[in-house]
């Protein structure tokens, strides 16, 4: 996508050959900043800062984490010590250990001097995939707007929900939710996005509407709160969110919040799909509210806000009262039954397992 114009991802290796860079999203929208990343040591705080975030994004991360950490020293045990590092940053996202144990199986059986040109190789690769996995969501999901714009009638808008950054900010690039509407912006459908602010870290506010504005999509910040209120009014034609975890019986674990969008969605009769490229599915889970780890985050994400000031330097304010505690449970999970399909890149399927073994024939368990 572009940034100020410019076409940009959002992990590519270095110029030197040395080293992995990033955009560093802690700093955005009010500073765009290139951050550098040299050791496995500084990937995995990245991962775990949220310098990077979004599944995908974390996934790709890892695998350059891996490479990076080769570099330093071939053997099997650093490729277990950076195997399990990177692993131990984040738990909800799967395809933090999807592309981890995809790094092992692919680098273990290679002799350690072959090693670090391959992991490199890798990921590239997971890189180049994933760009492809998100252009397939974008062709499958796109059929999905259009239909609202001919059923809503000529130079009517169509009003998309979307919660947290499933932007490409969260991948290497493209987007997963966000992929079906830039995909309409381009064919010429008028497209209008609610953008949840996504609280307590705000990646709605500071991260989606900073990438749907250097797209020139038309689009609103609202209160997470407000989704509700829109979908009763019938501004919502549909929600279209991201995933973190998806298991092999369509439940869905994404952003804290996503929950409470799906349940209004369904009480308002407001289609409600999940853009899941494969590797956010854990074929190995059947019920999502009870066998998927949810991340507990620092209070202070909670208890604090950053923003800008009026002289434009960023500032960090407290909310609370003077000892009220604050909980940060950074995830939710949506039960299958309120998702009206998952958007792969294989196409749209009904959020159950015969729905994703439809799809994936070859994953069936
Ligand atoms: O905590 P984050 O910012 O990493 O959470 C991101 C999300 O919940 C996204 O919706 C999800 O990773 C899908 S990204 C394509």
């Amino acid at each position: 996508m572009n940034v100020a114009g410019r076409p940009m991802r959002t992990i590519w290796p270095a110029a030197d050959g040395a080293a992995v860079e990033i955009i560093d999203q802690t700093r955005l929208p009010h500073a765009f900043v290139v951050a550098r990343l040299g050791t496995v040591e500084e990937a995995a705080h990245a991962i775990r800062a949220m310098l990077v975030r979004g599944a995908p994004l974390i996934g790709a991360t890892a695998a350059w984490g891996v490479w990076l950490a080769l570099q330093q020293d071939p053997a099997d045990a650093n490729l277990a010590r950076a195997h399990a590092l990177l692993l131990a940053t984040r738990p909800t996202a799967v395809n933090l250990r999807w592309a981890l144990d995809r790094c092992r199986a692919h680098l273990a059986p290679l002799p350690p001097a072959a090693r670090i040109a391959a992991a490199r190789e890798l990921a590239m690769l997971v890189c180049e995939e994933d760009v492809n996995l998100n252009r397939g969501i974008a062709a499958a999901g796109l059929p999905l707007l259009e239909a609202i714009a001919r059923r809503k009638g000529a130079g009517a808008v169509v009003n998309v929900l979307t919660h947290c950054n499933a932007g490409w900010l969260a991948t290497v690039d493209v987007g997963t939710a966000t992929a079906p509407i830039y995909a309409a912006h381009a064919a010429g459908l008028k497209v209008h996005v609610w953008v949840d602010e996504t609280r307590p870290r705000n990646q709605g506010a500071s991260l989606t509407a900073w990438e749907l504005g250097q797209a020139g999509v038309p689009h609103t910040v609202i209160a997470d709160n407000a989704g509700g209120h829109l979908m009763q009014h019938g501004r919502v034609d549909l929600v279209i969110v991201g995933t973190d975890r998806t298991t092999a019986t369509g439940d869905v674990c994404n952003k804290v919040g996503t929950y409470l969008k799906a349940l209004a969605a369904h009480d308002n009769g407001v289609p409600f799909y999940v853009a899941a490229p494969s590797p956010s599915i854990d074929w190995a889970l059947r019920d999502g509210v009870r066998e998927i780890p949810i991340e507990e985050r620092d209070a202070r994400e909670v208890s604090h806000l950053a923003g800008r000031l009026a002289d434009g330097t960023v500032a960090t304010v407290a909310l609370l009262p003077e000892g009220s505690r604050a909980a940060n449970p950074a995830f939710d999970v949506t039960a299958a039954r309120l998702i009206t399909g998952l958007i792969t890149e294989r196409g749209v399927c009904a959020a159950n397992a015969a729905g994703l073994r439809g799809l994936f024939p070859e994953k069936a368990g």
